[in-house]
């Protein structure tokens, strides 16, 4: 940013501060994590849009991206047995992940080295890798096993056929890949995220509920959706009584080995658009029921004018004992902040993991197929392993969700599939109107502030694909 320029960083009112007054307000210490400030705000450029649709940007993806960085593949708990086995399907390349000893994870290109049959089509699990189709064989370890007829192959020597294999790394219980031999360490990649996590870790956590949706939309396309809070007075408008949209902070993380960005969006303050509409009493209440909703039936709270606690404090201190009493576990300790607010993490370039209680979300961003006019976003709600000696509960498995099937078709998320669907109406439409767009202005302008992080993505894309 040049010297001179000013940067307004959000937009508040005496009732809608913003999020750094309201963690600076917190009942708690927020920690160092969510105190830590972004050191990076990219330059302002416009977007191609043919970056979104075109095949030739959609090849050099494959080859100069999914192939050359450390990418989000799946859960640790996808997979809790040896010899348990996911495919990782980007667009027309698949790895299968899969857990080669009690804690150790494996990742091998999803490709039968006789004739090339995939090798695994889904969630399984086995002593071995086996070939649906002649029934060639590895062990977990990519060495070969077995070939059937082996006499017909004696050209084949068994060290030669092992199954090639790529990088594997592990944080908080996310398992991630990179197809480049010559790859940095993944801890590299992340940068300063396994710090932000340290009073909340991922690993501690478990996926509860999980969908898997295609979507008429590069993958850019939907990823962008959800990296700003700036279309939540248009497409999520009936959320502005109990969301700080505009109020939203952004930080970027930026030292040319990690990209990492994230939002805050503070939740139990009225949107600052609403002006003298707005309603800090209206906004608690509205919290305190939007949190009921996970837990039918309980009575609903009300703003208490009699209590110390701001409207804030006292939903965060209502979850706090709720979720300890329903999980055994303590979360006196987590700050209002941690309990209330939507707390977006991003790593470049597939991984939104959420810090806390607030939205406790992870997506994963990929495109679908070779049509670079076509994605898939998964979304997994994740919840704190139980306490008191209570075993781990399992991952929930895939639920697909097709293009035409929206996420109310499965009502278990509650108030979060209307807001899915909410998000998916835009973005069949974004992928149809940038398609269309006039010769002469066929870009995106992004806003300098609640669209940094999109900007920041397309920044390191530009520089991993050189163009
Ligand atoms: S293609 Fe796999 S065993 Fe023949
Ligand atoms: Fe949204």
């Amino acid at each position: 940013m040049a010297a001179n320029e000013s940067l307004i960083r959000g937009f508040s009112s005496a009732v809608s501060p913003l999020t750094e007054t309201l963690l600076e307000a917190d009942s708690r210490d927020v920690g160092a994590g969510l105190r830590s400030r972004g050191n990076y705000l990219p330059a302002q450029k416009k977007i191609p849009l043919s970056r979104y649709h075109s095949p030739e940007f959609a090849a050099l993806e494959k080859h100069k991206l999914w192939m050359k960085v450390w990418q989000f593949a799946c859960r640790e708990e996808d997979i809790p047995a040896v010899g348990d086995r996911v495919p990782y399907t980007v667009g027309d390349l698949s790895f299968v992940i899969l857990r080669s000893a009690p804690h150790e994870f494996r990742a091998f290109y999803n490709t039968c080295l006789h004739r090339g049959t995939r090798l695994c089509d889904g969630a399984g699990s086995g002593a071995s890798l086996r070939c649906p189709f002649h029934a060639w064989e590895w062990n977990l370890d990519g060495s070969l096993k077995n070939i059937p007829s082996r006499w017909d192959f004696s050209g084949v020597n068994s060290a030669d056929y092992r199954l090639p294999e790529v990088k594997v790394g592990t944080w908080g219980g996310f398992i991630f890949i990179n197809p480049d031999p010559a790859a940095a360490p993944l801890e590299q990649w992340l940068g300063p995220l396994p710090e932000f996590f340290k009073a909340c870790p991922s690993e501690d956590r478990f996926t509860a509920f999980h969908i898997r949706k295609r979507v008429k939309a590069n993958w850019k396309v939907t990823l962008e959706a959800f990296l700003e809070s700036y279309h939540v007075v248009e497409t999520h408008s009936d959320s502005l009584t109990f969301t700080g949209d505009a109020s939203t902070q952004y930080d970027i993380w930026e030292d040319g080995k990690s990209h990492i960005s994230r939002l805050i969006t503070p939740l139990g303050i009225p949107s600052p658009h609403l002006g003298d509409e707005a309603s800090a009493i209206v906004a608690t209440n509205r919290a305190f029921e939007v949190f009921a909703m996970a837990t039918p039936g309980i009575p609903v709270p009300q703003f208490d004018a009699t209590s110390r606690l701001s409207g804030r404090a006292q939903v965060a201190e209502w979850r706090r004992g709720l979720l300890g009493a329903g999980l055994a576990r303590d979360f006196a300790p987590w700050a209002d902040a941690a309990m209330l607010d939507s707390v977006q993490y991003f790593v470049f370039p597939n991984f939104c993991p959420w810090y806390g209680e607030g939205l406790p979300l992870v997506y994963q961003f990929l495109p679908f197929g070779t049509d670079p006019n076509e994605s898939v976003m998964s979304v997994r709600l994740t919840a704190p392993v139980p306490g008191g000696g209570l075993p781990r509960p399992p991952s929930a498995p895939i639920v697909e969700l097709d293009f035409d099937e929206p996420f109310s078709s499965k009502p278990e998320i509650g108030l979060l599939s209307l807001i899915f669907d909410q998000d998916m109406s835009n973005l069949p439409r974004i992928q149809a109107g940038l398609r269309g767009a006039a010769a002469d202005r066929a870009e995106a302008t992004l806003g300098r502030y609640q669209e940094q992080r999109i900007q920041h993505f397309h920044e390191v894309l530009e520089k991993i694909l050189s163009v």
